[in-house]
């Protein structure tokens, strides 16, 4: 298969619609976390509108990016652009792979602590989260990179759709 010129409309919607969900995740955290917390000390924390919210964000943003990876699978990816170097080409292709791993473990951990009460899992969710913050910032950093630096209009291939 060779590669597309350029990613689709719908990845493209899919990308900045998860990274939308992804960024609410991390400013709306602290109530799950204490609701995990009672439930671990034996306690039922009351309804909050935050917490379930949390769950379905998660829960949305797992299908969504089930369809982007089925997505990726079958359409593919355009290559660097002409004149990236063999090792930032390497960076890149790490870093989308780890991007993908993580978008996928993190709402799976959350779940599997959530509704089978597993501490484990918690704790995984904690690191993987701030794996996935980590990675995110290299990620834009990288982006910047190429539209200041090298100014290969690397930013565009995310806005504009091409076969
Ligand atoms: C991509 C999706 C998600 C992101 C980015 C995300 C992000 C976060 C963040 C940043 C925290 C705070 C971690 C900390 O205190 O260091 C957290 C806590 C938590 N999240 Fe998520 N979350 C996601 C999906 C989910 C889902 C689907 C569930 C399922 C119920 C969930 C359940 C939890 C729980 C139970 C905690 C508290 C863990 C603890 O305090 O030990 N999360 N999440
Ligand atoms: C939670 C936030 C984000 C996540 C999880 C994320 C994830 C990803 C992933 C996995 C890819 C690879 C797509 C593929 O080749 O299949 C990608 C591409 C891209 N992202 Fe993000 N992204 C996020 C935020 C951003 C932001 C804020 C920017 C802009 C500053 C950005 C700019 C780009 C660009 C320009 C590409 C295309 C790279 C290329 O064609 O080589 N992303 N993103």
């Amino acid at each position: 298969m060779s590669a597309p010129k350029g990613y689709s409309s719908a990845q493209i919607g899919l990308h900045w619609i998860i990274a939308v969900l992804i960024g609410l995740q991390f400013l709306f955290n602290e109530p799950i976390g204490e609701a995990f917390e009672q439930i671990e000390e034996g306690a039922v924390p009351a309804f909050s509108l935050l917490v379930w919210g949390h769950i379905a964000g998660g829960a949305v943003i797992l299908l969504l990016v089930l369809w982007r990876v089925s997505l990726r699978l079958r359409r593919g990816a355009p290559d660097s652009p002409s004149g990236t170097p063999p090792l930032l080409h390497l960076a890149a292709a790490a870093g989308h792979l780890a991007l993908y791993a993580l978008m996928v473990l993190v709402p799976v951990s959350g779940l599997v602590a959530w509704f089978g009460g597993l501490e484990p899992a918690a704790e995984g969710h904690e690191v993987m989260t701030t794996l996935l913050l980590i990675v995110v910032g290299l990620h834009v950093a990288a982006a910047l990179y190429h539209q200041v630096i090298r100014k290969d209009h690397l930013l565009l291939r995310m806005m504009r759709p091409e076969r």
